[in-house]
């Protein structure tokens, strides 16, 4: 267990805040923060291609624009910074998640899995009846989680030309 601040503590398997939950929805208020956590996070994930991480770290403005668009972001604090999100995408009942990033100080804390938590609770209470996610087959945590959590592997397929992917689904 690790105290991170006054009001947020983060214990294996669970990001609890003073309210139930330190998940919060990111605006564009906090695009300069996303970018820089992008920045910190992907130029080091080195099991995807490079033409991958580069395409990860988007730019503020590139940020506002998706929130404008429609993707919702999801951010974790610890000490007042956003240390982990994920942003979600909605067509009509199928809600798809991606981009997931968790500073590489705040590893293996069980922060990515209280997101995945999250995003599905968000999921149900608007209404969606599918989850999907990409994760790379050598992403390890991710696919842990997704197995953990039920998903169900429906697909495998080229995301960019040389990547792999396997699509996983949650039926609600
Ligand atoms: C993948 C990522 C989001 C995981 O975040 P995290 O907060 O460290 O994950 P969690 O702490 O919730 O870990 C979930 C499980 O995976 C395990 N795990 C985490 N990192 C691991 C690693 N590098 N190797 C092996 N197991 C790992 C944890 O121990 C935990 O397993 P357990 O509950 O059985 O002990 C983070 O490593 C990251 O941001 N990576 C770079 C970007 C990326 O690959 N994103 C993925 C989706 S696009």
């Amino acid at each position: 267990m690790q105290q991170q601040g006054a009001f947020i503590l983060v214990c294996r398997g669970q990001a609890l805040g003073n309210n139930g939950s330190n998940m919060e929805k990111l605006s564009e208020a906090n695009a300069t923060e996303i970018e820089r956590l992008l920045e910190e996070v992907w130029p080091e994930a080195i099991e995807y291609p490079k033409e991958w991480r580069n395409a990860r770290m988007i730019d503020r403005n590139k940020i506002v624009d998706e929130m404008k668009s429609g993707l919702h972001y999801f951010g974790i604090r610890a000490n007042g910074k956003i240390v982990g999100l994920y942003k979600a995408g909605i067509t009509g009942d199928v809600i798809m998640g991606e981009h997931q990033s968790v500073h590489p100080d705040y590893r293996r804390l069980g922060l990515a899995e209280a997101m995945y938590e999250q995003f599905i609770k968000f999921a149900k209470e608007i209404g969606c009846k599918k989850v999907l996610v990409n994760v790379l087959p050598s992403q390890v945590a991710s696919t842990k989680i997704v197995k953990r959590l039920g998903f169900v592997k429906i697909k495998e397929y080229e995301q960019i030309p040389g990547m792999l992917v396997h699509l996983y689904e949650l039926s609600l």
